[in-house]
C-alpha cells in the first residue's frame, strides 16, 4: 500500500509529479477550486501521512490537528514562514525543506532587479513600445550602480550570493544581520536602520518571522532616502507595505524593485500605478532546472522518510 499524502502545491516539473504519482497514493489539493478544498482535505484526512507544501502557503496548527496520522511534512520551498512548527514539533513531526537549490536563481533574480530599478528598464521598455522613441521625446539618463553601497539585510546563503555578484559590479557591500557572519570581507552594520542610512540599495534576503516582520518601515525608508532603491527578493512581511507605498509617492524614496509582496498574489494598485517601481510575481527560483532540484528535493526527503532513512534537509 502506497502512502496516502496531500499535495498542495504542484511542480512544473513533470518527472517530480511523475514520481509522486508513482511513488505515493497523491490527493491533490492544488487541482480543487479553493472553495471545495476543506472539504476534500476532510474527505481523506484520517489516512494522510504526510504533506507536500511551501512555505508560503504553510502548514498552520489548525491544518496539522485535523490529519491524526501525520507523520512529516515536505516543503517545496526554503522558506517556512507560514508553516506552525511548533504545532509539528509538539507531535514530533519533521519539516524538511530545500535549502541551497535556489540560491543561484534567487540572487540572479536580485541582480537583475537592482539592475533594472537603476537603470529603470520597464520605463525605458514602455518608451520604445509607446513610441516615445520615434517621437523624440525627451529622456533622462539612468544611475550607475559602480561605486555604490548595497546594503544586504540577512546574510546567508542567498544573501551572500547576491553580494559575490553584486561586487563584480563594483559595488560596495555592507550586511545587517543580528547574528555576525564569521569570515566575510562585507562590513557589518549595527542595526537595519544604519544599515539603511548607509546604502545607495537596500537588498532584502531575510527569513520572514516575528523578528523581521515590517522590519522596513517608514524609518528605514527615510534612511534610505529619495536616492535610495529597495530591492526585495525575501517575503513581502518584511516590508510596511503602506509605508513604502507613501514614501514612492512622495519621493522620500527613490525607487522599488520587488518580487514578493505582503499579500500576494494581491499588489496594491497604488503600488502597480507608480512609475519608480519594478514589479515581479515571486519569481526567484521559478526556472525549469531550479523548480526540478527542489521537487526531487522534496520528493526525496519524503522517499527517505517512508523507507526510514535520516531526512536529507531537515529543519532544525
Ligand atoms: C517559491 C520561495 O516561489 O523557496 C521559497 O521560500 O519563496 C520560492 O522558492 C515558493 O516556495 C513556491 O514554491
Amino acid at each position: 500500500m502506497k502512502p496516502e499524502i496531500l499535495v498542495f502545491a504542484a511542480s512544473p516539473s513533470a518527472a517530480v509529479m511523475r514520481q509522486l504519482d508513482e511513488q505515493f497514493h497523491c490527493h491533490h489539493v492544488w487541482r480543487v477550486p479553493p472553495a471545495e478544498q476543506d472539504a476534500y482535505v476532510d474527505s481523506v484526512a484520517a489516512r494522510v501521512r504526510a504533506i507536500v507544501t511551501t512555505g508560503p502557503q504553510g502548514v498552520s496548527a489548525a491544518l496539522a490537528a485535523r490529519l491524526p496520522r501525520l507523520e512529516m511534512v515536505s516543503l517545496n520551498s526554503v522558506g517556512y514562514d507560514k508553516v506552525d512548527l511548533d504545532a509539528l514539533r509538539a507531535r514530533g513531526i519533521p519539516v524538511t525543506n530545500t535549502p541551497g537549490v535556489l540560491t543561484e536563481d534567487v540572487a540572479d533574480l536580485a541582480l537583475l532587479l537592482l539592475l533594472s530599478a537603476a537603470r529603470r528598464l520597464p520605463a525605458m521598455d514602455r518608451y520604445v513600445r509607446n513610441g516615445d522613441w520615434s517621437a523624440r521625446l525627451p529622456l533622462a539618463p539612468s544611475r550607475s550602480v559602480r561605486g555604490k553601497v548595497a546594503g544586504i539585510f540577512g546574510y546567508g546563503r542567498i544573501g551572500q550570493a547576491i553580494a559575490a555578484r553584486l561586487s563584480v559590479l563594483g559595488m560596495e557591500i555592507r550586511y545587517y544581520q543580528p547574528r555576525p557572519v564569521p569570515g566575510v570581507a562585507a562590513q557589518r552594520a549595527g542595526s537595519l536602520l544604519e544599515l539603511a542610512q548607509q546604502s545607495d540599495y537596500l537588498v532584502l534576503s531575510a527569513p520572514a518571522n516575528a523578528a523581521t516582520r515590517h522590519a522596513v518601515n517608514a524609518a528605514v525608508l527615510d534612511a534610505l532616502g529619495p536616492e535610495g532603491t529597495l530591492v526585495n527578493i525575501a517575503r513581502g512581511a518584511l516590508v510596511d507595505e503602506h509605508a513604502l507605498i507613501a514614501a514612492l509617492q512622495t519621493g522620500q524614496l527613490g525607487a522599488a524593485a520587488l518580487d514578493v509582496f505582503e499579500h500576494e498574489p494581491e499588489v496594491p494598485p497604488a503600488l502597480r500605478a507608480l512609475d519608480n517601481v519594478v514589479l515581479t510575481p515571486h519569481i526567484g527560483s521559478l526556472t525549469v532546472e531550479t523548480r526540478h532540484a527542489m521537487g526531487q528535493l522534496a520528493v526525496d526527503n519524503l522517499l527517505a522518510h517512508f523507507a526510514g532513512q535520516p531526512l536529507l534537509t531537515p529543519l532544525p
